[in-house]
């Protein structure tokens, strides 16, 4: 007998979110092909799937499973990259002896566990990474804020992970908390302590104005080369969807060598191979230059505002799908479709204790053709 997906129904609240779905009755240790298949589609189709109760599931089976989304690929998908020392991505993730693709990520202490003696882990809190931050008296309120809104990804040398997958083994005790945005919107959102946030690609691309569907479309989104160490002393927005512009990335003589051929060009629309819709993907906070019409704008901060402008109505409150953690929900997403976020202020005795795997891919993400497009084109010049 084969498994059941039943699509998530929002709350009133989120009357944006048209994505997300729960299995109830699956193992993954018996995980057969045709299973698999199945599975595989209904990332692409939902992408966030949620496979309850799978508390048991080794990280080597989660490793293996997920490897079967990219079976070309051994890589981790930031490769080594993040284990630079001042990378922002070193901090939150502790590779598992025996299964160096899957990471182990929390909060709190942890000893003896899947062959780590003991490894003290720390929930990314906004506090390191955003340039306002919330008062110690706010926090203790309840309110807290997207940490960084992101895909999974090296972007340099590497091309992203096509599915994430997320095992929530324990999650801290069911507090509430509320997200504040704090960039004037007075937008504030109801959320579980220490939930996943997710936001469709699709929709942040259906939200776009006609105008600005068809700027998308012309334009290519270039990475910063080592993006995570260029990006390590400059500081995010409140809302956590790329950064503030202060000059502080660091310049080149600061990077290591630069190979050229290494650089990530994407575009800035990119094709979901099951249901060949569009999604809007971009990293914000690791880009550094949009080229429109191939030419590059070159003034990261004219860049960033003209990002902002075009990603911040996909993170309003109502898009917002913020996962409500059980112990042993294992989450496969979608990471080429959707930007997702950690959240949390979490206190010194949380405890939280999670298994993050991606395989770095060895296809480009699937570009948008005039095909693809037409259909946005006639609206476009019907405007
Ligand atoms: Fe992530």
């Amino acid at each position: 007998m084969t498994f059941t997906i039943e699509p998530i129904v929002p709350k009133p609240e989120q009357s944006g979110v048209d994505f997300g779905a729960m299995i109830h009755d699956l193992d993954l240790d018996k995980l057969t092909d045709e299973d698999f298949k199945k599975l595989e589609e209904a990332v692409y189709t939902y992408q966030v799937v949620v496979v309850r109760n799978q508390s048991h599931v080794s990280p080597k089976t989660q490793y293996e499973i997920t490897k079967r989304f990219e079976p070309e690929v051994d890589t981790y998908g930031h490769g080594g990259q993040h284990r630079a020392e001042q990378s922002v991505i070193a901090r939150d993730l502790s590779p598992f002896p025996e299964v160096p693709q899957v990471q182990l990520l929390g909060h709190g202490t942890v000893r003896n566990y899947q062959g780590i003696e003991e490894r003290k882990l720390t929930h990314p809190h906004h506090k390191v990474f955003h340039r306002d931050v919330l008062s110690q008296e706010d926090q203790d309120a309840g309110k807290t804020r997207f940490y960084r809104w992101h895909m999974d990804a090296a972007l340099y040398k590497l091309n992203p992970p096509k599915v994430t997958s997320l095992f929530g083994f324990k999650n801290p005790e069911p507090r509430r908390e509320t997200v504040v945005y704090d960039d004037g919107s007075g937008d504030t959102l109801d959320v579980q302590l220490g939930t996943t946030a997710f936001v469709s690609g699709q929709r942040m691309f259906e939200l776009l104005p006609p105008d600005l569907k068809e700027l998308a479309f012309r334009t290519k989104v270039k990475y910063a080369a080592h993006p995570y160490l260029w990006m390590s002393k400059a500081k995010a927005r409140s809302t956590g969807l790329g950064m503030v512009s202060e000059g502080k990335e660091l310049k080149p003589e600061e990077l290591p060598p630069v190979d050229e051929k290494a650089v990530k060009i994407y575009p800035m629309l990119w094709k979901n191979p099951v249901t060949g819709k569009i999604h809007f993907q971009v990293h914000p906070a690791a880009v550094e230059d949009l080229i429109i019409d191939g030419k590059p704008m070159g003034d990261l901060e004219k860049v960033r505002e003209f990002l902002y402008k075009m990603q911040r109505p996909g993170i309003n409150p109502e898009n917002v799908l913020a996962h409500e953690w059980k112990d042993g929900d294992m989450v496969f997403f979608h990471n080429r479709g959707l930007l997702h976020s950690v959240v949390g202020c979490l206190r010194d005795d949380d405890v939280r204790i999670f298994h993050q795997c991606n395989m770095a891919s060895a296809q480009d993400p699937i570009p948008v053709t005039e095909e693809d497009f037409a259909p946005y084109r006639t609206q476009a010049s019907a405007a």
